[in-house]
């Protein structure tokens, strides 16, 4: 197989390049990432010297480029973690989410079309698979879960933008036939996260003795999963999943965002010995507008039919998580410097 991963240097792409390559270690993969400030290569350095991964530096919504790379090769499968991924700065500035999420994913949708689709049928064995989120679902009230059928409801220029991608797709399964899955995952945690997102935010500024900002009271819910338990789940989709189907994957992992807060600096002062890590470093901060309260996921899709269970539990996924950045603190004052890009432009000679 020949696969294409886009958004490879980032969180999820980057830890889905290494469970696929160590599962399938004589795949070729072509990993394509525009690299932004959350795209890393860092997080792909040991990959970057395997003969089976080439990198390509690309912007997904330049077709052109996107067509060179399909000329190039069979490909076989496309899965699409290319992505503006931060609700506050979809907030901020709402155009490049709909430009990447949105028209980016109708590139590489058509160019895919375009080499898969020849003298009136679709090639065997080809699959696009896009990751989506449970926040294109809304929020929910204290009580009940998602589920596949839910009515999107996105309430973030973010969600809006991954719902938009998901009707698109949508669409061309609906109106070409194309061979597509979409799956739908809740909160990921693990390595490589940029530590913009809530779990790195707060091991980095905690280690730093600075503030740990929480958004209102904090009692906003998250079904967390560890980051690998999605890998295997998108893995399995892949392999498995009935053409056209839309999988949600999430861990049944509840949590309130004070509770992985407190959680964190408990395992910090720990492993650390820090006293100077402490609750005192919180500081509730105004809320984010259209917060949403809760999200949930019914998962009981993906488990009958493909057989998905997640298997790290949370006291164990959070405990690898906070030694992992502890570990790797070079990493987080890497990708958190402006001379991140200065010295791979330097290595790469790019401009
Ligand atoms: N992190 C989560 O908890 C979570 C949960 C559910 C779904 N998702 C989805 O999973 C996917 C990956 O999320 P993540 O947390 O790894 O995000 P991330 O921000 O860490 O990574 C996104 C990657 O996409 C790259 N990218 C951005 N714009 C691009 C463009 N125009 N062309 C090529 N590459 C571009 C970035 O450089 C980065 O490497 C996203 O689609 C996101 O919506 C994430």
């Amino acid at each position: 197989m020949t696969i294409i991963i886009t958004g490879v240097a980032g969180f999820i792409g980057s830890n889905f390049l290494k469970y696929y390559l160590r599962r399938y270690p004589e795949d070729k993969v072509i990993g394509i990432d525009k690299l932004t400030y959350a795209g890393n290569l860092e997080n792909i350095k040991e990959e970057l010297e395997r003969d089976n991964f080439v990198f390509i530096r690309e912007d997904i919504t330049n077709m052109k480029k996107i067509d060179e790379i399909f000329e190039e090769d069979e490909i076989d499968a496309v899965i699409n973690f290319a992505a503006e991924s931060h609700v506050d700065r979809s907030i901020e500035d709402p155009q490049i989410f709909l430009k990447t999420n949105v028209i980016g994913t109708q590139v590489l949708l058509d160019v895919a079309k375009k080499h898969w689709f020849r003298d009136g049928r679709w090639k065997d064995d080809k699959r696009f698979i896009q990751i989506s989120t449970d926040e294109v679902y809304g929020a929910l009230g204290p009580t009940g879960f998602f589920v596949e059928t839910t009515p999107l409801n996105p309430r973030s220029p973010y969600s809006a933008s991954k719902a938009a991608a998901d009707l698109v797709i949508r669409a061309y399964h609906e109106t070409f036939g194309m061979p597509v899955n979409i799956t739908r995952c809740s909160n990921n945690y693990g390595p490589y996260q940029f530590p913009e997102k809530l779990i790195p935010l707060m091991i980095n500024n905690a280690l730093n003795h600075k503030e740990l900002p929480v958004y209102g009271d904090g009692k906003q819910i998250r079904d967390w999963l560890y980051v690998e338990d999605h890998c295997r789940a998108i893995d399995l989709v892949m392999e498995k999943g009935k053409i056209g189907e839309v999988y949600n994957i999430g861990g049944h992992n509840e949590k309130e965002n004070i509770y992985i807060v407190s959680k964190i600096i408990e395992l910090l002062r720990e492993m650390t010995g820090d006293e100077e890590i402490d609750e005192s470093l919180i500081r509730h901060v105004k809320d984010r507008p259209g917060h949403d309260r809760r999200y949930a996921i019914d998962p009981s899709k993906i488990r009958n039919e493909l057989g998905w269970e997640p298997s790290i539990p949370f006291d164990e996924g959070i405990k690898k998580t906070v030694e992992w950045y502890l570990n790797n603190r070079e990493w987080m004052n890497r990708v958190t410097s402006g001379e991140y890009m200065k010295y791979y432009e330097r290595m790469y000679g790019w401009r």
